[in-house]
């Protein structure tokens, strides 16, 4: 398997809205190839309870464009959360809003408008069969959406029309019992290419073992990699981003940044002490 493409595909398929190019036809054939490779995707007890309904048609694309922008005027009138200015998603915000808003501006224009369903309704469901419903629809729509931007197509994941999931359901036609899981409108896009989005680095919530507990993959593995190379009895640090510790003085006390990982070695045979690890974290 050539990674670099797979790794590539996986890491630059964004949401695409202000670049959809909604005066290219898509032909349906292409999005039945993509429908095609998404039901690849796992479904609980193999039941294949997905539909997919492509939308085409002028007057339902506005409906549910409509449906849409009726849903963002709610969802901007709902509390957002509160994050310090310098958080990495509140940087993001203004880019992310004004993408969001010329697609409300815009839906009805894309070519056509996805919903991908799952035979089933959660209202009552033990978490177990909630968690198996959605589990069973939504990495089919993320394969679509891969196999899509494979092929020069973009869209973007919506959910928001679903505060009017029962209109919607009325103008495609679709029967009680069944869910639908978003909304993504299909285009292809302009430009050339699209480059991995800047996240919260994924040691800042993974965790070994507990949920929660200080001990961090990373800093784990950092510990374990300073436990392997330390010669001699000291003190290494060990945190994330924290330069590694000078040479200490013989008799002077280590200094410990805040949130680091202390980690205090004893080696057998230099002053006879038994090896002692602490470690201190915020
Ligand atoms: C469950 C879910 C619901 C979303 N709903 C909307 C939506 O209603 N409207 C919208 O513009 N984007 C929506 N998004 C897209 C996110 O805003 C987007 O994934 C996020 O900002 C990160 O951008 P990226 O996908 O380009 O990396 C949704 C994404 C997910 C996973």
């Amino acid at each position: 398997m050539d990674l670099a493409t797979v790794d590539k595909l996986l890491t630059s398929t964004r949401s695409v809205r202000k670049r959809l190019d909604y005066s290219r036809p898509v032909p349906l054939e292409v999005i039945r190839q993509c429908i095609e490779i998404a039901i690849q995707a796992p479904t609980g007890s193999n039941q294949q309870g997905w539909s997919f309904v492509i939308v085409t048609a002028a007057d339902k694309k506005k409906q549910l464009a409509d449906l849409y922008r009726k849903g963002v005027e709610i969802y901007a009138q709902m509390p957002q959360p509160e994050r310090p200015v310098d958080d990495l998603r509140t940087r993001q915000r203004p880019r992310g809003l004004a993408s969001s808003i010329h697609l409300v501006q815009t839906m009805e224009q894309a070519p056509m408008l996805l919903i991908p369903c799952i035979e089933g309704r959660f209202e009552g469901a033990p978490q177990f069969a909630q968690a198996s419903l959605y589990g069973s629809i939504l990495p089919a729509v993320w394969s679509f959406m891969l196999a899509a931007r494979a092929r020069g197509i973009g869209s973007a994941w919506t959910t928001i029309h679903l505060m009017f999931e029962k209109e919607a359901a009325a103008v495609l036609g679709i029967p009680d019992h069944v869910t639908q899981a978003a909304l993504l409108p299909v285009a292809y896009f302009t430009g050339e290419d699209f480059k991995p989005a800047r996240r919260i680095p994924s040691r800042e919530f993974t965790y070994l073992d507990t949920l929660g507990q200080q001990t961090r993959l990373a800093r784990a593995r950092r510990a374990h990699a300073d436990l392997r190379c330390h010669r001699g009895r000291g003190f290494c640090r060990a945190s994330t981003g924290a330069p590694p510790a000078r040479r200490r003085r013989p008799g002077s006390r280590p200094r410990v940044a805040e949130g680091s990982l202390l980690v205090r070695i004893a080696i057998p045979g230099t002053d006879g002490a038994p090896a002692d690890h602490r470690s201190r974290h915020h």
